[in-house]
């Protein structure tokens, strides 16, 4: 009794004991010490900023600090919608969190994630994504936020208002992390980018621009991808009148509309948006998320073509990559737009559903005949219960086959690696899959793969240790990837095999389970469907651009 007493005591004093202070752009900061004593935690450092002249604009740099910065706050987030009317979050939330290991003795790789949240929520804060087990295995963490929905992604094609803010936020700490990260130990010259969903959109559209050349030397993308039909606005002009006319005005005047949403406060344009959305994320059409830009004198633009035509054209940053998605993404999707079961279901009913805006027809024949095609694929026999045919479809359309689209761009005009993943790992700690109240059914949903990866600070997971042997796989391959480039450089007892990348056609993949396989990357029937639908009908015009191929 009395040695646990001490231990508390030493680990209470742990936790209080401030880590180094550090000069950085902007002041000094102090962090802390992290509750095992293994690692520095630096919440909530500012990396740029936001004020009334820059709402929808790229990012301002920091305003200088006297004093020391307590770098602290575990729960920073940017404007966003909470539960009902609560909007969570502060204006100037572009922050940064970095954990570092106490010892190290040469600078270390730089991992960064980008979260997601489809461009609407989350935040890179250790509140869901604490970075505990990448600092434990030698490297230096980085999370970011950014601009989220309206004021990250409004695109009116002026200067006010150019689009992609989000975006140029995400450049903004890319840059501070070139500049500052060797006072945290880390290497600015060996730093991965990573993303989930939202976060692995992000990852492939600072891939293709040219803005964010030479920031990173390594990528992972999971689950998700520019060519997704919720990754781009097709008409970011008909996204922000149809947010102008909810609020009373009837105008497609950029200026105009300009002019009606600075003057409104963050608050009632993210409530304003939350009323009228009736579809979950992926599925909504006018949303805000990253658009092609119009080129504007002195404004520098991320994504200025079609993402396939960049792929296609080889003019993007090559770099080491890892690919993958679980195999169950629509789970969370489904659930939050019909729940846990589909009699009756609307779309195996009326399959003109299924389309999305991202498609255009030529005529209602041709419309009739894709959905049918597509709901004899997907709902081939009447079931009692769709629902699993629904995932399907939700995975297929909107993870997967952009996924492998761009998968199989980059495997023909990058010389560089590329490891594909699957991951189907049932476990105690699939989060996102037994919220959405599918915990009975086997693999795993969007984002289940996460709560293997990180350590949020926000839940307890106390049955986490029953899960350690996976945790240590997935953040060992993945932190072996930012240290070699490879994620299995060896085999060893914990990872008894070797992850090859792959050149192939339909490439073979890494079968993440309880037992490692392999498997090709992709279902070919399904592959077939859609790119035979897209080669036809993608939509040409997006943004401010019509796209070349296809
Ligand atoms: C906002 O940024 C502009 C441009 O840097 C600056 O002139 C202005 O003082 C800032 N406003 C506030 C309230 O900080
Ligand atoms: C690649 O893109 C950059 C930036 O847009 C441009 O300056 C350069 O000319 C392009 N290179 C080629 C070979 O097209
Ligand atoms: C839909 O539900 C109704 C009653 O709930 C049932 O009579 C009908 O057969 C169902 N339709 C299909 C296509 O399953
Ligand atoms: C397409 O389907 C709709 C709804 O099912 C139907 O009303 C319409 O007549 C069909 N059009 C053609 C050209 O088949
Ligand atoms: C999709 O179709 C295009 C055009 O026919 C073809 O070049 C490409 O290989 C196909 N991709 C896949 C993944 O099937």
């Amino acid at each position: 009794m009395k040695w646990l007493a001490l231990a508390w005591l030493v680990a209470a004093s742990v936790v209080r004991q401030p880590a180094p202070v550090v000069r950085v752009r902007g002041g000094h900061v102090r962090g802390a010490v992290s509750h095992n004593g293994k690692f520095f935690e630096y919440f909530g450092i500012p990396y740029a900023t936001v004020n009334e002249s820059n709402r929808f604009q790229a990012p301002l740099p920091v305003a200088p600090w006297s004093g020391v910065f307590d770098a602290l706050n575990e729960n920073t987030w940017c404007p966003q919608s909470g539960l009902g009317p609560i909007v969570l979050g502060e204006p100037n939330c572009l922050k940064l969190n970095i954990y570092t290991p106490v010892q190290y003795t040469k600078l270390l790789p730089v991992m960064v994630y980008i979260h997601g949240g489809c461009f609407f929520g989350g935040t890179g804060s250790p509140y869901l994504y604490g970075g505990d087990f990448f600092a434990e295995h030698n490297v230096v963490l980085v999370g970011i936020n950014y601009r989220l929905s309206v004021e990250g992604f409004l695109c009116l094609g002026i200067k006010e208002a150019p689009g992609n803010a989000g975006l140029k936020d995400q450049i903004a700490a890319l840059k501070w992390i070139q500049e500052n990260i060797k006072v945290f130990g880390g290497d600015p010259n060996d730093v991965t980018l990573f993303g989930e969903s939202a976060g692995a959109v992000s990852t492939s559209f600072m891939i293709l621009s040219p803005a964010a050349k030479g920031l990173f030397h390594k990528a992972i993308l999971q689950s998700g991808s520019s060519l997704a039909p919720w990754a781009l606005q097709h008409d970011p002009i008909k996204a922000a009148s149809t947010l102008v006319k909810k609020l009373g005005y009837n105008t497609k005047d950029p200026r105009k509309i300009y002019s009606i949403l600075s003057k409104k406060s963050t608050k009632e344009l993210i409530n304003t948006i939350s009323s009228y959305e009736d579809k979950f994320c992926v599925a909504e059409t006018d949303i805000f998320v990253p658009c092609v830009e119009k080129l504007i004198e002195g404004v520098e633009p991320v994504v200025t073509e079609y993402p396939a035509d960049i792929i296609k054209s080889g003019n993007y940053t090559k770099v080491p990559m890892i690919i993958g998605y679980t195999n169950n993404e629509g789970i969370y999707f489904v659930s939050a737009d019909y729940g846990t079961s589909l009699k009756n279901n609307s779309i195996a009913i009326d399959p003109l559903k299924s389309l999305q805006t991202d498609l255009q027809f030529p005529s209602e024949f041709d419309k009739n005949c894709t959905a049918e095609r597509i709901k004899r694929h997907y709902f081939s026999s009447y079931k009692e219960e769709m629902i699993m045919d629904m995932v399907d479809l939700y995975s297929d359309v909107h993870f997967k086959f952009p996924l492998v689209l761009e998968s199989e761009l980059y495997s023909r005009t990058s010389d560089q690696p590329i490891y594909y993943y699957l991951f189907k790992y049932n476990g105690l700690i699939n989060m996102p899959k037994i919220i959405s109240g599918f915990g009975l059914s086997n693999g795993a949903s969007h984002a289940d793969e996460l709560f293997y990866l990180f350590k949020p600070h926000s839940f307890p997971l106390p049955h986490r240790y029953l899960e350690e042997k996976m945790i240590r796989r997935m953040v060992t391959m993945w932190t072996n990837f930012a240290k070699y480039n490879d994620p299995t450089p060896y085999t060893s007892r914990l990872l008894p095999f070797r992850w090859r990348p792959s050149r192939r056609w339909n490439p073979t993949a890494l079968v993440i389970d309880s037992k490692i396989s392999t498997a090709p990357m992709w279902d070919e029937e399904s592959v077939s469907l859609w790119n035979d639908t897209y080669n036809k009908y993608r939509r040409r015009d997006y943004g401010f651009k019509q796209f070349k191929d296809y």
